[in-house]
């Protein structure tokens, strides 16, 4: 009997194996719409990978990048292929796909098509690093699962569309280092605006050419933003108070604008901030008070013009800087010299300044290597004799009594 039992056991894992292959089978013929999208994209397209069209079952026997579920392409991952070619409207055929990167593909060209508005499913588009060009199209804002767009690197012009801020799963919006013009959008009754996008964490927006004011109504404090980055555009204007309203913000690129005005006060509420660059602006007033802003690593506060005043209370107090830059920043007086001694600092860059007295740089960060304050009007300096670093002293008085002393530009060791 026993043996019986045995072999209808074989019999029936027999039939099953048969029936589990018939399933697999079934499940790996591509559905025929999608075959015919990545067949038409193929046909634009120069220097697919190998496998493509070697079947005529690009998920049963793969098509290198492309992944399926239950028949359905729902990923297509060609990053830095060298593929050549543009993109055409047979992709939105592609109704189940979920993520599209085509990132690093320097010939992949031409415009976006709005039918991209049809990938409904879409969460994930990467198209950084392509040579995309024209405006984007604004049935992108229409797709309501998207949570990482990233659009880098292109050539991308026109305004940011409006529709964008309809995207309210978005996490990721990288539209950086492209040619995009115009303002902001912020939601008015009728039209929606990036201050909706309350779950997104990361603005980058730098390298464009974006202009005109930073909206008050952008930030609220329903936001979670934790990286704003608009440096390098041509916005004017002064910085919204409400930029206080975002406490998540750790990094807050602002250099390389117009802004001009004071720096609002409200910018000390930020004490989650670890990188603040304001450098190359138009910022008047009182250099901004980062007292109790205690996470800060990098600040870059360079050439604005901001009233001349002597070194700020958060020089002795910001304990995690790693790197301090005040090129042009009007400060005078004698430099505190506990700066140095904080213990994460390595750079310390405060040129073309009025610092005066003795430079004393006794206490030192065992990470410390480069102290810059060629163009001050420092007459003296005492140096801590382990310091191994890098001293620029050119352009000081100093210079002019104990020429051996750090007053060449190139880096100079201390000899022994
Ligand atoms: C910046 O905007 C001003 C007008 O506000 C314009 O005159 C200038 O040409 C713009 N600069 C760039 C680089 O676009
Ligand atoms: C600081 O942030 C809190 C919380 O978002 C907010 O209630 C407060 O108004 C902010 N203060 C300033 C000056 O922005
Ligand atoms: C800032 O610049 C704008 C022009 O872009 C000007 O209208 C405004 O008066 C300036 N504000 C300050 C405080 O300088
Ligand atoms: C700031 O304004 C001055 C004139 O007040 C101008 O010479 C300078 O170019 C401006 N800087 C920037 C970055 O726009
Ligand atoms: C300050 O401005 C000068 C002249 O435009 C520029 O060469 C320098 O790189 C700027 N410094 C910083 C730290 O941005
Ligand atoms: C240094 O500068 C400050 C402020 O500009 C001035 O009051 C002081 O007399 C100067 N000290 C020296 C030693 O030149
Ligand atoms: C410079 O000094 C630091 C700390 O004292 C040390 O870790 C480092 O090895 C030294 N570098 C050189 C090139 O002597
Ligand atoms: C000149 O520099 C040397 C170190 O190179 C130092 O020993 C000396 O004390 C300095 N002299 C003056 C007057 O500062």
């Amino acid at each position: 009997m026993s043996v019986d039992k045995q072999v209808m056991t074989r019999k029936e894992l027999f039939l099953l194996l048969l029936c589990f292959e018939a399933l697999r089978v079934g499940f790996s013929e591509t559905d025929q719409q999608d075959v015919n999208a990545l067949r038409s994209l193929m046909n634009q397209w120069q220097n697919t990978p190998p496998t493509w069209g070697q079947s005529d079952d690009p998920c049963g026997t793969p098509w290198e990048g492309v992944v399926c579920k239950n028949s359905r392409v729902i990923a297509l991952r060609l990053s830095t292929m060298g593929i050549k070619g543009t993109l055409s409207d047979d992709l939105s055929q592609l109704s189940e796909l979920q993520s599209l990167d085509l990132s690093f593909n320097n010939d992949l060209i031409g415009t976006l098509t709005p039918n991209i508005g049809k990938l409904k499913k879409l969460t994930t588009l990467i198209l950084s690093g392509c040579g995309f060009t024209g405006k984007i199209p604004q049935e992108l804002g229409t797709l309501p699962h998207l949570s990482f767009l990233a659009l880098s690197s292109n050539k991308f012009t026109g305004a940011i569309p409006a529709s964008l801020g309809s995207l309210s799963n978005l996490y990721w919006l990288d539209l950086a280092d492209n040619q995009f013009s115009g303002q902001l959008p912020v939601s008015s009754g009728t039209s929606p605006g990036l201050d909706l996008l309350t779950n997104t964490k990361h603005f980058h927006f730098n390298k464009n050419r974006l202009s005109g004011t930073i909206p008050a109504s952008l930030f609220n404090s329903n936001m979670k933003l934790i990286h704003l980055i608009l440096d390098g555009n041509n916005f004017s204007g002064s910085i919204p108070l409400t930029i206080g309203l975002v406490q998540t913000l750790e990094v807050l690129r602002l250099g390389k604008n117009r802004f001009n005005g004071t720096v609002p006060s409200s910018i000390s509420n930020l004490t989650s901030l670890n990188e603040l660059d304001l450098a190359n602006n138009n910022l008047t007033g009182a250099m901004p008070d980062l007292t109790g802003m205690n996470k800060l690593v990098y600040v870059d506060l360079s050439n604005n013009t901001f009233i001349p005043s002597e070194a700020p209370e958060w020089f002795s107090t910001i304990q995690s800087l790693v790197t301090l830059v005040i090129s042009s920043g009007g400060l005078r007086g004698v430099v505190p010299r506990k700066l140095f001694s904080f213990p994460q600092l390595q750079q310390v860059i405060l040129e073309n300044n009025a610092f005066n007295g003795t430079l004393e740089i006794t206490n030192i960060s065992p990470q410390l290597q480069t102290v810059d304050f060629q163009n001050n009007e420092i007459t003296s300096v005492i140096l801590n004799s382990n310091y191994n670093g890098t001293l620029i002293l050119v352009g000081n008085p100093v210079c002019s009594t104990n020429i051996t002393v750090f007053c060449q530009l190139q880096k100079q060791q201390l000899s022994p």
